[in-house]
């Protein structure tokens, strides 16, 4: 009789906590986050119990993270390999810096070839004594917001990628640490200047830089810059609609890039692209992308644009300031000689003295 009350309650209390275990996992709740972490249902897939088998579907959940292992909180921490990581980082500490002081110093070899041969280019017909209104103090302000901004995040993001081999060694770590943390503060808020002017710089100048007829002829003469003449050209030459163009387009992708660095695994920006190029071009790419590799792709974009972009602007300060005789004074004092004007924007000039050129409607005036 002992024996059997003792089986007896045995089997009740197994019986009662075999069920609220299983009310437990099969609440609501429960069931949802299960159907969200875990594909396989909850169950170890595939053939491995005997550990003969390599199983693809565990792999891959290894690999892709967050299945059957975490339930909820941060969507990385179930993420416990991930094969996109190496490679990034071999390209972060390898490629990238190779190829970006490859870029670098090729595009400041160039200028300097340019230079040797070309030497400045002077005004022509030499100063004529008269100015002519170029640029309004408020293009001239939004320019240099522009630029001042442009430097310095560009300073502090080629520290990120060069600092380590190039600083580091020559003032140590301390100060590279203090340097690179101070650095690191001051990119992030200066992005938000370099934005606002980004979007000044747009709305004032967006109309000067569209296509025109003109550009053609502007490129067929090598832009003047070849000893083939000077060719007409409105407030923008073709050449110059084209540092535009490059400035606003790959401004605003640096500036989303630098959005999602800013705020980790709070975008999709990566995989929403890819998934707008799938249905466009009928490509490929991965949209089913992991937080972390969503970052680190951000990461690999955001330099890429950067160092694009610095290049670029090398050539573009270079030709503002010592490649040519009188184009800084535009973005200095807003006035530029006319005899440079008619020859670097002859169509422009005859706007203005015509009266249609409303933002730079001030007439010649003795210049000194
Ligand atoms: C010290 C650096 C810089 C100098 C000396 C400089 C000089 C100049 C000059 C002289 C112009 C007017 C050219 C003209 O009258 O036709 C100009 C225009 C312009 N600048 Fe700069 N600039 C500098 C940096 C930058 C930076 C960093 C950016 C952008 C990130 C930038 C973007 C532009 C744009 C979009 C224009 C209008 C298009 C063009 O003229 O190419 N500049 N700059």
């Amino acid at each position: 009789m002992q024996m059997a009350r003792s089986i007896w309650v045995f089997i009740f209390t197994a019986f009662i906590i075999l069920s609220v275990g299983n009310i437990g996992l099969h609440s609501p709740a429960y069931a949802q986050e299960t159907a969200i972490e875990q594909p396989t249902g909850g169950s170890v897939p595939g053939g491995t119990t005997d550990g003969a088998a390599s199983d693809s579907e565990l792999w891959r959940m290894i690999r892709q993270g967050g299945q059957g292992n975490v339930v909820g909180g941060d969507p990385n921490s179930g993420l416990m390999i991930q094969s996109q990581g190496e490679d990034w980082r071999k390209l972060r500490n390898e490629e990238l810096p190779r190829y970006s002081a490859w870029a670098i110093l090729g595009i400041l070899l160039l200028l300097s070839l340019f230079f040797a041969i070309r030497g400045r280019i002077k005004i022509e017909h030499g100063k004529s004594g008269k100015t002519i209104t170029r640029f309004a103090m408020i293009e001239r302000a939004s320019h240099w917001l522009l630029a001042s901004s442009f430097i310095i995040l560009a300073l502090t993001g080629l520290n990120l990628i060069f600092g380590k081999s190039l600083l580091l060694p020559i003032i140590g770590a301390g100060a590279f640490s203090s340097l690179t943390i101070f650095g690191k503060f001051v990119h992030n808020y200066v992005g938000f200047a370099f934005m606002v002017a980004l979007v000044m710089v747009a709305v004032l100048w967006i109309k000067h830089n569209l296509p025109s007829r003109h550009d053609i002829v502007w490129f067929l003469k090598g832009g003047g810059m070849i000893g083939l003449g000077h060719p007409p050209a409105k407030k923008f030459n073709a050449g110059q609609k084209i540092i535009f163009w490059v400035v606003i387009l790959c401004g605003v992708s640096i500036s989303m890039s630098g959005w999602a660095l800013l705020n980790p695994f709070t975008t999709t920006m990566m995989a929403d692209t890819a998934a707008l190029a799938n249905s466009i071009f009928g490509t490929s790419f991965a949209t089913d992308l992991a937080p972390i590799h969503e970052q680190q792709l951000q990461t690999t974009w955001h330099s890429i644009m950067a160092v694009f972009m610095i290049v670029v602007i090398i050539a573009h300060i270079y030709i503002g300031s010592v490649g040519m005789e009188g184009a800084l004074d535009a973005m200095t004092t807003g006035e530029v000689d006319e005899n440079w004007a008619t020859e670097h924007h002859s169509l422009w000039v005859e706007e203005v003295k015509s009266g249609g050129g409303k933002s730079t409607s001030k007439t010649a005036q003795p210049a000194e």
